[in-house]
């Protein structure tokens, strides 16, 4: 049986779903204990990541785990799947790691250091290194239902934006098999987009006149800061404004290793629907 974690989210029920279809078992855990949809016939956990203690109830019968990044007691709830048998991790991480080493940065830290426990654990392992998700598309959500304006920050910085079908298809390849331990696979997108690129095309998909407006830095800065710690608002301006972190590169991995193309942003839009952005939708 395969334990997923963060298993109702954008990424996590993706690879609940892939692993399903393809007649595995699954035990699905977040805090809720809900099975995504689409997934029937996995069995829901409710747990805490920050708690080795949850973590550990939910081991019983594992022979591989996918892991989110960034939770407290990593190295406990590892050492815990080792003395259970878990016999793999798939860690999802991001593309920010290939930074050279900057632990400065908070994002690039948090994700260095989930490597860095994973490898340290001992248990063999797989990173997915993905890039910006097309998902992220639905913080505009609020905005789609207040007008059609869409105010998005770093206009002029290009994404090849990968759809978490794809991140949970390659996931589910390495839960599956031992080919896949000791890679680290940066995942992509088809095509590198600007925000004012994906609001055209979500208009075209929703069907709406939708105009994209670039939110000034300054604007940014103050709305991120009432959002989140200002060691991330700093980390992403330094990715975005500053440039240290390139996301536009197309890489072929998640055709080499599916073998097929990786969905484009339009092909996301059209799966999530109008009830992704409705103010009563997912
Ligand atoms: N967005 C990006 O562009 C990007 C790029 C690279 C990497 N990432 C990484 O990918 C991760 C997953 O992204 P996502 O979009 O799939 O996230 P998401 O949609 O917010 O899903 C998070 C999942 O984790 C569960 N969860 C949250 N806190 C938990 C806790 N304390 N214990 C147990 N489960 C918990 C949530 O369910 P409950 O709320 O029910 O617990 C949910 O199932 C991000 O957190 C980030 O580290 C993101």
């Amino acid at each position: 049986m395969i334990l997923v974690t963060g298993a109702t989210g954008n990424v996590g029920s993706e690879v609940v779903r892939h692993l399903v279809q393809q007649g595995e078992r699954v035990r699905a855990f977040s805090r809720s204990g809900r099975v995504p949809e689409g997934a029937e016939g996995a069995e829901g956990f409710a747990g805490d990541l920050n708690s080795a203690d949850s973590v550990t109830a939910a081991l019983d019968g594992m022979s591989a785990v996918f892991l989110l990044p960034g939770y407290q007691e990593m190295p406990e709830s590892l050492a815990a799947m080792r003395r259970s048998g878990v016999e793999r991790v798939v860690l999802l991480s991001s593309s920010s790691i290939p930074v050279p080493g900057d632990r400065s940065n908070a994002v690039t830290r948090y994700m260095l250091e989930s490597e860095d426990a994973v490898r340290a654990s001992g248990l063999p392992w797989t990173f997915l290194r993905p890039v910006g998700f097309a998902s992220n598309a639905l913080q505009w959500k609020d905005q789609l239902a207040a007008g059609d304006v869409v105010r998005a920050p770093f206009a002029g910085v290009r994404t090849a934006t990968i759809d978490p079908y794809d991140i949970g298809a390659v996931a589910a390849l390495a839960l599956r098999s031992a080919q896949h331990e000791g890679q680290a696979y940066a995942l992509t997108g088809p095509e590198a987009l600007l925000p004012a690129d994906r609001v055209r095309i979500l208009a075209e998909v929703l069907d709406r006149k939708l105009h994209f407006e670039p939110q000034p830095d300054g604007e940014a800065r103050a709305e991120m800061t009432a959002q989140m710690p200002a060691e991330y608002v700093e980390a992403f301006f330094s990715f975005y404004v500053d440039g240290t972190l390139d996301e536009s590169q197309v890489r072929p991995t998640v055709r080499e290793l599916t073998g097929r193309e990786p969905r484009t942003f339009r092909e996301w839009a059209q799966s999530a629907g109008p009830q992704a952005f409705s103010p009563s939708g997912v």
